[in-house]
C-alpha cells in the first residue's frame, strides 16, 4: 500500500484528502504541525508527501527543501492558492514534483498521486539501470586491468620462447621431424590465441576508459591519404587470407589534411576494415575511399558482405551488440569494434552512420571529421 503524508495548517483540506485517498486504497497520515514532519517521515517509509504552500509556522517551499534534502527518494506535492502560481513554479525548480492548486477535487487529486508516484517508478528503474551500468563499466574495467598483466606477461614470454624454439628447430633441422612440425602447429595456436585476448583485453579495456571520459585525444596534422594507406597496409594480410580484394578510391584532388589523433582515426578504418573483411565472404570486395566536401571530409568503407538488415542498422552501434551471436563470437569481439569507433568519430567532432540495402546487400560504413579540422594542402 502506498503511503502517503499530507501537511496543511487547515484541518477541513487534511480531512478532505484524507477521505478521498483512503477511500481509494492509500495509507494516509495527515498533520497540521509541520515541525513533525521530519520525525514522521523517519520513522515510517513514505512515497509521497503533500505540503500546503502557506503556513503560519514554516513557509511549505522551506519544508520542501528539508524533505528534499533528508528523504530524497519522497515525492513532494505542493498545495497551493491561485495567487501564488509563481511560487508554485518556483517550488517545481527547487525540486517539487507537482502541485495541486486549490480547491481541487477529489479526481484532480487522484490523478496527480497516480502520476507522481508513475513518475516515482520510472525514476528509480531509470536509478537502478544507471547503477547497474556503472556497477558494469567498474566489473570491466577491474577484469580487464586484472587481465592485462598476467597476459602481457604471457605474451613476453611466447615472443621469446618463439624466437628461442626458431633457433632450435633450426640448429637440429628445420622442422624435419613430425614432433616438430607439431610442436610448430602448437606454438602458432597459442600465440595467435595470446593476440586475439590481447585485442579483447584492449578493446575492453580502451571502451572502459571511453566510458569513463578518460580518453586523451593527441591531435596534429595528418594527411588523410597515407592514413588511409596505413590503415589498409596494417590490415592487409587479413584481406589476403580470405582473398578479398582491398581497394583505394579517392575522390578529391590534391592532399587533404586534417587535425586529429592520428592513432585513432587509424584504429577507426581499421575496426571498419577488420569489420567488412569479418563480414564478407572469400573473395569479397572492399573499397576505401574519401572526400573532402564544403563542410567535412567524409571517408568510406563499402563491401559486398552479408549487409545488414534496416531494424539492425542503428543498434550495430550500441556497445556489446551482435546481429549474430554465434557468428560474431566464432570470429572473435565482443561487439565493441563500432561503439569504440562511433566514440573517436564523436570526439573529433564528427558523426558515424551505417548504410545497407539489406541482408546480402553489402554494408556502406561512413565517417565525417568537421571542416574546422580540416586544413587543405
Ligand atoms: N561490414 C559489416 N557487414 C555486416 N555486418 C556488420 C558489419 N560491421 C558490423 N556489422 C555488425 O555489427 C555488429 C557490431 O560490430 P562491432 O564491430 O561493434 O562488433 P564485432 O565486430 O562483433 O566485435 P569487435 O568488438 O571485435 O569489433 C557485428 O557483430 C555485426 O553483426
Ligand atoms: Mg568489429
Amino acid at each position: 500500500m502506498k503511503k502517503i503524508l499530507a501537511v496543511d495548517d487547515e484541518i477541513e483540506i487534511l480531512k478532505f484528502i484524507e477521505k478521498a485517498l483512503t477511500k481509494n486504497g492509500y495509507f494516509v497520515k495527515t498533520t497540521t504541525n509541520p515541525f513533525e514532519v521530519v520525525d514522521i517521515l523517519k520513522n515510517d517509509d513514505f512515497d509521497i508527501a503533500i505540503v500546503d504552500l502557506r503556513m503560519p509556522d514554516i513557509d511549505g517551499m522551506k519544508l520542501l527543501e528539508i524533505i528534499k534534502k533528508d528523504f530524497p527518494e519522497i515525492e513532494v506535492l505542493i498545495i497551493t492558492a491561485h495567487a501564488t502560481i509563481e511560487t508554485a513554479i518556483e517550488c517545481l525548480k527547487k525540486g517539487a514534483d507537482d502541485y495541486l492548486i486549490k480547491p481541487f477535487e477529489i479526481k484532480e487529486l487522484l490523478m496527480t498521486v497516480e502520476k507522481t508516484l508513475e513518475i516515482q517508478k520510472l525514476k528509480s528503474q531509470l536509478v537502478s539501470m544507471k547503477e547497474m551500468d556503472k556497477l558494469k563499466d567498474e566489473f570491466i574495467s577491474i577484469i580487464s586491468h586484472e587481465l592485462k598483466t598476467p597476459l602481457m606477461a604471457i605474451s613476453g614470454a611466447v615472443e621469446i620462447l618463439s624466437d628461442q624454439i626458431k633457433i632450435e628447430l633450426e640448429r637440429r633441422g628445420f622442422l624435419r621431424r613430425q614432433s616438430d612440425k607439431e610442436m610448430q602447429k602448437l606454438f602458432e595456436i597459442v600465440s595467435r590465441q595470446t593476440d586475439k585476448m590481447k585485442k579483447l583485453v584492449n578493446d575492453l579495456l580502451d571502451f572502459a576508459k571511453m566510458e569513463a571520459g578518460f580518453i586523451e585525444i593527441k591531435k596534429s596534422s595528418c594527411e588523410i591519404n597515407k592514413l588511409v594507406n596505413d590503415a589498409i597496409k596494417d590490415i592487409q594480410p587479413l584481406a589476403d587470407n580470405k582473398k578479398i580484394e582491398l581497394t583505394q578510391e579517392i575522390y578529391s584532388s590534391g592532399g587533404i589534411c586534417i587535425n586529429c589523433d592520428y592513432e585513432m582515426i587509424k584504429r577507426v578504418i581499421i575496426n571498419l576494415l577488420t569489420n567488412s573483411i569479418k563480414y564478407s565472404p572469400e573473395s569479397g570486395k572492399i573499397s576505401v575511399w574519401f572526400e573532402k566536401t564544403a563542410s567535412e571530409v567524409e571517408v568510406g568503407i563499402e563491401d559486398n558482405g552479408m549487409g545488414i538488415s534496416k531494424e539492425n542498422l542503428a543498434k550495430v552501434f550500441d556497445k556489446f551488440y551482435r546481429v549474430d551471436q554465434s557468428l560474431a563470437r566464432a570470429s572473435g569481439g565482443f561487439g565493441l569494434g563500432l561503439s569504440i569507433c562511433q566514440k573517436i568519430v564523436e570526439l573529433h567532432g564528427g558523426k558515424i552512420r551505417a548504410e545497407s540495402e539489406g541482408l546480402g546487400k553489402g554494408s556502406r560504413f561512413i565517417f565525417t571529421l568537421p571542416i574546422e579540422n580540416v586544413e587543405a594542402r
